[in-house]
């Protein structure tokens, strides 16, 4: 087989970097590990900037999104007692949508498949070979068949476990990491949305952070132990600890319950490969950078570098332009240390760090406290948070 751009991985980087190359003309492949029903159903990230609802809908896959996406026009940030609304309509003019990392997946899979695009799920023994060469390959198996694709370029989306990142030689990457002693117990449940906007709680038993997916659907997290065991968190005990985080008021606020339909653990890190490139292979979203997710940016950063290589392959193909080839790794670094630095502040500010003392928590409440009552303070975390990335 041979295509124009191989792809590697079909998360939000790869479908996205094959809509927006079928769009410019360029032919692409999309071979992934999981189903097509396992990746329709993970439940991962939920707010989107405004840069990738727009490109969303530039790219004309935003139909549904626009349909069923909900708009927020600030968040609110609770602490010691205290109740915080950030106002990012007031202090930027933009807001943020919620809509599941799951649906914007769902939307493009059904484009692609409705467009003749070629995804191969459930592939095996994926690697990627001849990587400095003109002809890079993926070879893998496909319903009990060796192939191997033939490409011009590689497009490693594969997310942080995957295989592209690890194939690049030691020497040829530097790679930054930071791993925080917690993580986020996720649950997804049956109840209505108790507000319309979410709530980042910073609390002494830890952080928690409401959100939704839906009129129906309520998303929460728990700062837990990265080595946390789901089987000791009962239904009962999360929603205990929910309502205490998030602090139920005397002025009638108070979570909706309802039934728990998924759990799980995620663990918490900042990881930066540097350069995003290796010969003919190009590195885009988890496979390339991590954030831990308090500020919801792992999606739109994926999203955004997918942007910066179809306008780079475009370039190539079109007009023999190497250029935006060349700058694509040190463009998207910019944006993603900006991204890095707010991902770390924020979750600096929100969680109990058990290792740390007094002082720090004192900091700590004086950080929000300063968010809270400066307009510069509450600007720089509105236009972070809302990806305000074009100044
Ligand atoms: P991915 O979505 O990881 O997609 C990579 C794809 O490659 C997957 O479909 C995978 O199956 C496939 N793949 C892997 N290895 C191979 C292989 N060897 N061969 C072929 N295919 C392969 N961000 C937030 O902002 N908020 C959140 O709440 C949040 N929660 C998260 C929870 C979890 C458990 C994880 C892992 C991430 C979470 N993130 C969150 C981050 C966000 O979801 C990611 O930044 C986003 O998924 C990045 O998209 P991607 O396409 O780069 O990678
Ligand atoms: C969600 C996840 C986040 O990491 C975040 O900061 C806000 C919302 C969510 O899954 O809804």
């Amino acid at each position: 087989m041979r295509t124009q751009v191989g792809i590697v991985g079909a998360g939000p980087a790869g479908l996205l970097l094959s809509h927006l190359l079928y769009r410019a003309g360029i032919a692409s492949v999309v071979v992934e590990a999981r189903s097509r029903h396992y990746v329709e159903e993970r439940i991962r990230a939920g707010v989107l900037e405004q840069g990738t609802v727009d490109l969303l809908n530039e790219a004309d896959v935003g139909e549904r999104m626009r349909r069923e996406g909900l708009v927020h026009h600030g968040i609110e940030l609770r602490f010691g007692g205290r109740n915080h609304r950030i106002d990012f309509a007031g202090l930027t003019g933009y807001g943020v949508t919620v809509y599941g990392q799951h649906e914007v997946v769902r939307d493009l899979i059904a484009r692609r498949l409705a467009d003749g695009g070629d995804i191969r799920f459930e592939a095996s023994e994926v690697a990627v070979h001849e990587l400095e060469s003109a002809r890079p390959k993926i070879r893998f198996r496909h319903e009990g068949e060796a192939q191997e694709l033939e490409c011009d370029f590689i497009a490693g989306c594969d997310g942080f476990h995957g295989v592209c990142r690890p194939s690049i030689p030691a020497d040829r990457l530097k790679t930054f990491d930071r791993i925080y002693p917690f993580a986020w117990l996720g649950i997804l449940a049956q109840a209505a949305p108790s507000q319309d906007e979410l709530i980042y709680a910073n609390h002494a038993d830890g952080f928690a952070l409401y959100s939704m997916r839906s009129p129906e659907i309520t998303r929460l997290y728990l700062q837990c132990r990265p080595d946390e065991d789901l089987a000791e968190w009962s239904d009962d005990r999360i929603w205990a600890a929910l309502h205490k985080r998030l602090g139920d008021r005397t002025d009638g606020w108070r979570l909706n319950e309802g039934p728990i339909l998924q759990k799980s653990v995620t663990p918490m890190r900042s990881f930066v490969t540097e350069p995003m490139r290796f010969g003919r292979m190009f590195l885009a979203g988890d496979a390339a950078h991590i954030v831990p997710p308090t500020g919801a940016k792992g999606m739109n950063l994926a999203v955004s570098d997918v942007r910066v290589l179809a306008a780079a392959f475009d370039g190539f193909y079109r007009h023999g332009d190497e250029a935006g080839l060349d700058g694509y790794s040190d463009t998207c670094l910019a944006r993603i240390w900006r991204m890095q630095r707010f991902s770390w502040w924020m979750t600096s500010m929100l969680h109990r760090f058990e290792d740390k003392g007094d002082f720090d928590q004192r900091v700590q409440l004086a950080e929000l406290d300063y968010v809270t009552s400066s307009r510069a303070a509450a600007e720089s975390l509105a236009e972070n948070y809302v990806g305000l990335m074009r100044r």
